[in-house]
């Protein structure tokens, strides 16, 4: 039996890799390196010493999703990372978002269909809860009213999911819903990459840190949290991989569609993030206070009970290590996955 890995070359899809394959799972990625570089696919097996087939191929593309699954006969479970999850670009390229996205997803249920492949552990975003009533945000926290089309893609590809299990109760789906991950794994080898000048906190900080950038910008400090900056809960990448281990695990006894909160259920704000860098690697970050960013807002952290409860999954990784390790890969790969 294997698992097929939509966008395994990407940043939770790599490491979601190795978890799998240490834990003795065959694997199959596929991903479209539109995000993401061929040379992760050797760090991924240079770290767990083990091999898997790899297919340069595109959700978009019916053709391809099929051969993957008729190749493949024994994959009896897919982790469906591929997507793009950019907000600002998603304002500007909404059309390129909700057909890579939206449609995408919709291709792999149909070529999973075809090939009776019924059981799907999906990458959802606290996104969907838009601006929470309350916080921590439980599961049955109100979702919609994601504020871009990013966020949009994430609450109607929740509801396709749901509706594609009324319809065939064979269906096992698992919708994770991630806060903020951050942090690489701890071998160096691995982590976020991301393209031009980062847009996500950690990533901008560890380039403050390397000097690749001069100071960081502190997105407002008048929300109503303990020191004015955003809050949010910040979740070490390799606790996030192990969240899915535990999710197909659970679903492959269990029928159904569930959803779960994947976060710390810790709160941190933008200086409080600062301020743990620092003591994590001795590095000071140079920081200036600039206006709200739109779009954001105040505070989102999770209350993880369920996941905890119905998985037996929690966090091992605090904000310590998560700085501590986003640090240690940037520093030992200061052009990310570059030469
Ligand atoms: P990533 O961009 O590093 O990985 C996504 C991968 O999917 C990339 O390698 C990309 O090349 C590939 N891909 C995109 N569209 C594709 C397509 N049409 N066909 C084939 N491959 C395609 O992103 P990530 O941070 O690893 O995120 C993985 C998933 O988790 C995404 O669905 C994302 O929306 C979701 N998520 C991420 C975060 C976060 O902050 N990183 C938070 C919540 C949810
Ligand atoms: N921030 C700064 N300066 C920066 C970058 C961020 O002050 O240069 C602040 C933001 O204002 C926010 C906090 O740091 O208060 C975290 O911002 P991120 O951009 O790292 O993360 P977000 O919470 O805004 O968004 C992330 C993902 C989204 C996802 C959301 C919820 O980028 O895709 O978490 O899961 F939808």
């Amino acid at each position: 039996m294997a698992v097929l890995i939509t966008g395994g070359a990407g940043f939770i899809g790599s490491h979601t890799a190795v978890e799998f394959l240490n834990a003795g799972y065959d694997i199959v990625i596929m991903d479209n390196f539109c995000n993401s570089k061929p040379v992760v696919l050797e760090k991924i097996k240079e770290i767990t010493g083990k091999d898997f087939k790899f297919y340069k191929a595109d959700l978009l593309d019916t053709a391809s999703m099929d051969r993957i699954f008729e190749e493949n006969p024994d994959i009896d479970s897919v982790i469906h990372f591929a997507g793009l999850k950019a907000v600002g670009e998603s304002v500007a390229k909404p059309r390129e978002y909700y057909h890579n996205n939206v449609t995408g997803t919709l291709n792999l249920c149909d070529s999973m269909t075809r090939h009776g492949v019924k059981t799907i552990v999906f990458s959802s975003s606290a996104t969907v809860y838009g601006d929470p009533d309350v916080v921590p945000i439980k599961e049955t926290a109100r979702v919609g009213n994601a504020t871009n089309p990013y966020g949009e893609t994430k609450v109607m590809i929740e509801r396709i999911l749901k509706d594609i299990y009324v319809s065939d109760k064979e269906w096992n789906i698992s919708i994770l819903r991630y806060f903020n991950p951050i942090g690489a794994h701890k071998s160096g080898l691995m982590g976020e990459d991301p393209n031009g000048i980062p847009n996500n906190l950690m990533p901008y900080i560890t380039k403050v840190a390397m000097g690749k950038l001069p100071v960081l910008h502190v997105f407002g400090n008048d929300y109503d949290t303990h020191d004015g900056t955003g809050v949010r809960d910040y979740i070490h990448v390799v606790d996030l991989a192990k969240a899915h281990l535990k999710a197909l695990q659970y679903i492959e006894k269990a029928h159904g569609i569930d959803y779960f909160n994947i976060g710390t259920g810790k709160g941190y704000s933008v200086l409080d993030i600062v301020k743990a860098y620092k003591e994590a690697t001795g590095i000071e970050i140079k920081y200036q206070i600039d206006p709200r960013r739109p779009g954001d807002i105040a505070a989102c952290y999770a209350d993880p009970t369920k996941a905890r409860e119905m998985l037996g999954w929690v966090a091992e990784n605090g904000i310590f290590e998560m700085c501590r390790d986003a640090n240690n890969w940037q520093q030992k790969n200061p052009n990310g996955y570059e030469e």
